[in-house]
């Protein structure tokens, strides 16, 4: 997995809210830093989570090195397509006054598909060496998968929308990019349980439907492990719940292989908090089955 993973240049993690989207961004940067590749991790959740994992302080909006070659950056869609106004007016006076405008500010609000064109795009200018900080790859922490369908198709749809023009080009080139599973890839986490499962499995449709692109890996997250000894065959209640959420993620495991024939990596739930100590042991357990 890493051997492809390692040559694309964005990769898109998305899935249901809690399933482990960040966790997930996180183990795969660092694995692609350390394959060598100089890793941007890019978080648009204005609830910053990222940093709590890599040891750094909040970026709010700044980059920030997280370890070697690896970099952390959250930035709001807003202030990606402010930024970019910006660079598009170098006078900083005549910016700010378009910036405070409140046709520009409704446009900006208002327009479907222009903050998440504008989050693709600024992962794309990254790699392509046109922004201040240049990467190798972006590894973006997507919102939650509805929002993410709305995302990757917003180029194609604004595309078609606007034709011709600088933001009718740059929704091209967005699109092109999107659909080249070379560039570009996408990784759904999911928990092996039935909502998760659900959603991923329209997620695939979606992409395959919408898009002509399946995702790259689906990645099923904090599996409980099997209980063995007096466990597996004990009344205590603690020991009958974790069989039973045992039970579950298989029968769901099963169900989403039934439904998808492409690679599936499966990690353990782990008995730790939210930290470095986590995201070491993910990215081990993730290491082992992706090299
Ligand atoms: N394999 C695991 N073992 C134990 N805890 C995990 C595991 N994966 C994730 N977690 C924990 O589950 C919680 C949710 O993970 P995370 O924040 O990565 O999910 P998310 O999909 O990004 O959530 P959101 O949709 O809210 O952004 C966190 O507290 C994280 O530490
Ligand atoms: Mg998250």
């Amino acid at each position: 997995m890493l051997t492809q993973l390692a040559t694309r240049q964005l990769i898109v993690v998305t899935g249901k809210g809690g399933v482990g989207k960040t966790t997930l961004t996180a183990a795969l940067g660092r694995l692609l830093a350390a394959a060598g590749r100089k890793t941007l991790l890019l978080e648009t959740d204005p609830r910053e989570s990222l940093h709590q994992l890599l040891n750094t302080p909040p970026s709010a909006g700044q980059v920030l090195t997280a370890g070697p070659r690896l970099y952390l950056q959250n930035l709001s869609p807003k202030a990606v397509v402010e930024n970019l106004t910006r660079e598009k007016i170098p006078i900083p006076p005549l910016a700010n006054s378009i910036i405070r405008h409140p046709v520009y500010q409704q446009f900006i609000d208002g327009a479907p598909g222009m903050k998440e064109m504008a989050v693709l795009g600024y992962a794309l200018r990254t790699v392509q060496g046109e922004t201040r900080f240049k990467a190798d790859v972006v590894v973006l922490d997507a919102p939650a998968t509805g929002h993410s369908a709305s995302m990757l198709q917003a180029p194609l749809l604004l595309a078609d929308l606007i034709g011709g023009g600088q933001l009718g080009e740059m929704a091209k080139d967005l699109a092109k990019f999107i659909a080249n599973p070379r560039r570009c890839g996408v990784v759904l986490a999911t928990l092996a349980e039935e909502m998760p499962v659900q959603e991923t499995l329209e997620l695939v449709q979606f992409l395959r439907e919408k898009l002509s692109r399946p995702p790259e890996k689906i990645v099923v997250n904090a599996l409980y492990p099997p209980v063995t000894g007096a466990g597996a065959r004990g009344s205590d209640p603690l020991a009958q719940l974790w069989r039973d959420r045992r039970a579950v993620n298989e029968q769901e495991l099963a169900r989403l292989k039934a439904a998808w024939d492409g690679p599936v990596v499966e990690l353990p739930l782990l008995p730790m908090d939210r930290g470095p100590a986590l995201l070491d042991a993910l990215a081990t357990r993730l290491e082992e089955q992706v090299t």
